[in-house]
């Protein structure tokens, strides 16, 4: 018996959240295990009527699980940043999930907009760094003299542009993207392990030409981490140039690791090449704590309410929950599932179908009962 907590979230997140649960319902009667779910109305809704993002009641008490089924975030009626913020990443951050991982694969029966290009050509991880970089929320916007927290950043304003910072009349902002040695260290580890285990390629994506500090210590640890890997080949690419590589040449990566950002652009990229948004499953890890497992996409809300949202990616994450539980093979039937569903044609209209977000969670439960 395992307790997991769901988290439905805004627009489509409660819809596909209600398939995945069904098809791992359906994984855990076939497997012989159960899963007690507990749901947090954790949302825009919730938020619009009393102002709570998440609580740190509620923080603590997902800690008691060991893992998080998410669906989505996001909301027209709230400002952008507000429920991204202050619910998805501070769940990733709160629990120190450090580790995104994001596999990008082309299953059997879908089709790519990568020409002459199969599944045995799209099959790579990326392992995105979720918890530094421009992700720690460090930034200002200020005129003139109005702050005087970073001065260095006013001096070069004045000298480049010669602005006067006694005036208020011109406006600056500013994020500051900060690495660590240490949680640089940590998910390259964590990279160089899966790599063991698959095709022992490892890939560096940065862009350390230009933002030479922070990726800079990137390199230098990425360099240290594979000294201690002997057994697996690895390769530095700019995150420019990893985006034409991703589509030329997919077949030849195997674990990308790369800092938070990049992480999260090329990752949608990645989605497109396995089939669409629709299809692309994530999982935030803490090896030693809390995870939380959702699709990559948002919460897509113009398909809010109406059924036709594509459950497929959530039902994958699920899969990624499963095998983080340790159940390894009601993960992988997950998947097959997923892949029979699409062979049969149970497909929603991203995909070029006309079923609903129900029928493709009825199909891969049927599948894996039968
Ligand atoms: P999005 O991923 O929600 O949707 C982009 C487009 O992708 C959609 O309009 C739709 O055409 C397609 N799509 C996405 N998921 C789909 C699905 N399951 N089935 C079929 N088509 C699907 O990105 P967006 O429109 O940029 O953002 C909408 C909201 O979601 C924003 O508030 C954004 O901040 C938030 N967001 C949340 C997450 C998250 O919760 N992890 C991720 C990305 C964006
Ligand atoms: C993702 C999303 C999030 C991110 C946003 C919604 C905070 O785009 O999960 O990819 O930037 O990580
Ligand atoms: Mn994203």
């Amino acid at each position: 018996m395992y307790r997991v907590a769901s988290i439905g979230g805004d627009g489509i997140g409660p819809e596909i959240l209600d398939e995945g649960k069904k098809v791992l319902d359906a994984a855990a009667e076939k497997y012989g295990f159960e899963i007690e779910w507990t749901d947090f109305p954790i949302g825009a809704d919730r938020y619009l009527e009393t102002g709570e993002l998440v609580g740190e009641d509620e923080l603590r008490e997902l800690s008691t699980f060991p893992a998080i089924y998410f669906g989505s975030i996001g909301d027209d009626r709230v400002r952008p940043g507000v429920l991204e913020k202050g619910i998805l990443l501070a769940l990733r951050f709160y629990f120190d999930q450090y580790v995104n991982l994001r596999p990008i694969k082309l299953l059997h029966g879908v089709s790519t907009p990568l020409a002459g290009k199969g599944p045995e050509d799209i099959d790579f991880v990326v392992v995105r760094e979720n918890t530094e970089d421009f992700y720690v929320g460090i930034g200002n916007r200020f005129r003139g003299r109005q702050h005087a927290d970073l001065e260095v950043i006013r001096n070069l304003y004045s000298v480049r542009f010669g602005l006067d910072a006694e005036s208020d009349a011109e406006e600056i902002a500013y994020q500051i993207g900060v690495l660590s040695r240490e949680g640089s260290r940590r998910v390259m580890e964590y990279a160089f392990d899966l790599a063991e285990r698959r095709e022992k390629r490892v890939t560096s994506v940065d862009k350390a030409n230009v933002l030479s500090d922070v990726y800079g210590l990137w390199r230098e640890v990425f360099s240290e981490v594979a000294a201690a890997h002997p057994g697996v080949s690895t390769e530095f690419n700019f995150v420019d140039a990893v985006t034409m590589w991703f589509v030329k040449n997919p077949e030849w990566f195997d674990v990308v690791v790369t800092p938070n950002m990049f992480g999260d652009i090329i990752t949608d990229l990645g989605a497109m090449i396995q089939g669409g948004l629709g299809l692309a499953p994530g999982g935030n890890i803490n090896p030693k704590g809390t995870s939380m497992f959702e699709p990559i996409h948002g919460s897509a809300p113009k398909y809010r309410g109406l059924g036709v949202a594509n459950p497929i990616a959530t039902i994958w994450a699920g899969a990624l929950l499963l095998d983080h539980l340790g159940e390894h093979e009601a993960g992988e039937a997950v998947v097959a599932a997923i892949e029979g569903t699409i062979r049969d044609g149970v497909v929603t209209r991203d995909l070029g179908g006309t079923a609903g977000t129900v029928d493709v969670g009825d199909h891969v439960a049927h599948l894996i009962r039968s």
